[in-house]
């Protein structure tokens, strides 16, 4: 065994045995994921492809695992290698994106996919040093690349990862950035062999049993080596801190129907947090108050009663929707027809404004 020393407590967890315990629970349990490759074809050296890994990584760096599999899926069919998707239209991979939020991410994936077939010839580098220097690739990524997708030792540390290693080695911080005390404890318990199904059993340990609320520690595999099960603290482990309010940003979306019965849509500026994506125009989002409303295009613009809220991470965003029919407009516009074809490639928050801008244009 070796020795760990811990907020001045000492534990001993011997290294093999944890992960012989996690892996052989993994080996029966892990969940049937379409990035994945099961465990008993890792076993024969079978890894995964690095293109889907991280592709499925970037998605699932905030979005769910329930959500991403057909996100994932859909993408990797369209665009099946980095060569296509660095032949791809920018526009065309943010409206695959629609609903996954943080545009910011589809956009990266662009530019990394043309670094990686000019500079790379088409093959993601093996280690975590050459891929951090990659746009929209950070540490946590990087490592999940290095293990799941070549199987060498690297240390992804997401969430689940975050809160089991606090719970084993009763670690009281609050989850924050930095994470090199959990670095620390998990470099002890990993697995030389199995980097790839470590870290992934490690996920789903933390999504079926080491949940952040209830954990079923009844059926844990690693239960006798959890310092936070011995000592009854795993409920205030890890520690949260009190979420603060967010501001409230106020604002107007503009729904502008042609004669054709066609929408106007409009490419968002780069920056901010549909940078890039393709919407309905919008004012500005004003702190707190709403703007004066100046609808962009001539009509007879009427303000619906209903308002749409959206939460955004760091903001909750109010809007108050203005419909008119337009019979001008500028040359540079997208104008869709009103279908679910285009609800389905806006961004959450506009879908949501577009179906109550439709149902009052109906009436
Ligand atoms: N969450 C983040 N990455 C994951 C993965 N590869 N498998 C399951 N859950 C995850």
């Amino acid at each position: 065994g070796i020795t760990i020393k811990l907020n001045q407590k000492t534990s001993k967890v011997n290294h093999s045995k944890f992960s012989k315990s996690l892996l052989d629970w993994y080996d029966i349990n892990a969940r049937n994921l379409p990035w994945r490759i099961p465990p008993e074809l890792t076993k024969e050296g079978i890894t995964n492809d690095p293109y889907k890994i991280w592709i499925s990584e970037i998605m699932l760096q905030q979005t769910g695992v329930k959500t991403v599999q057909s996100y994932f899926l859909n993408f990797i069919k369209r665009w099946p290698n980095v060569i296509e998707l660095n032949k791809a239209k920018e526009d065309d991979v943010l409206k695959a994106w629609s609903g996954l939020g943080y545009y910011r991410r589809a956009r990266n994936l662009k530019n990394c996919a043309k670094t990686i077939c000019e500079k790379y010839n088409g093959i993601f580098p093996s280690c975590t040093e050459e891929l951090t220097k990659l746009p929209g690739i950070g540490n946590y990524t990087a490592a999940a690349i290095v293990s799941i997708a070549y199987n060498k030792l690297a240390f992804p540390i997401d969430g689940n990862i975050q809160r089991i290693v606090s719970r084993l080695f009763e670690i009281r911080d609050e989850i924050k950035n930095d994470k090199s005390n959990i670095l620390e404890n998990l470099k002890e318990i990993f697995s030389q062999k199995r980097p790839g199904d470590f870290a992934q059993a490690m996920m789903d340990l933390g999504s079926i049993i080491c949940k952040p609320a209830n954990p079923t520690c009844n059926s844990c595999p690693v239960l006798k080596y959890c310092l936070a099960h011995k000592n009854n603290t795993y409920k205030s482990i890890p520690f949260k801190t009190r979420k603060v309010k967010k501001v409230a940003k106020k604002g107007y979306l503009y729904i502008g129907i042609t004669d054709c019965k066609k929408i106007i849509l409009i490419k968002r500026p780069n920056t901010g947090l549909l940078g890039g994506t393709i919407c309905p125009p919008t004012s500005e989002w004003k702190v707190n108050k709403f703007p004066i409303p100046k609808p962009p295009y001539e009509g007879d613009w009427k303000v619906l009663d209903n308002r749409l809220f959206h939460s955004f991470t760091h903001f909750e965003l109010e809007l108050k929707i203005m419909i008119s029919k337009i019979k001008h407009f500028p040359q540079d516009v997208y104008l869709e027809p009103l279908n679910s074809f285009t609800l389905n490639s806006l961004p959450t928050v506009m879908k949501k404004g577009v179906e109550m801008g439709i149902a009052s244009f109906n009436d």
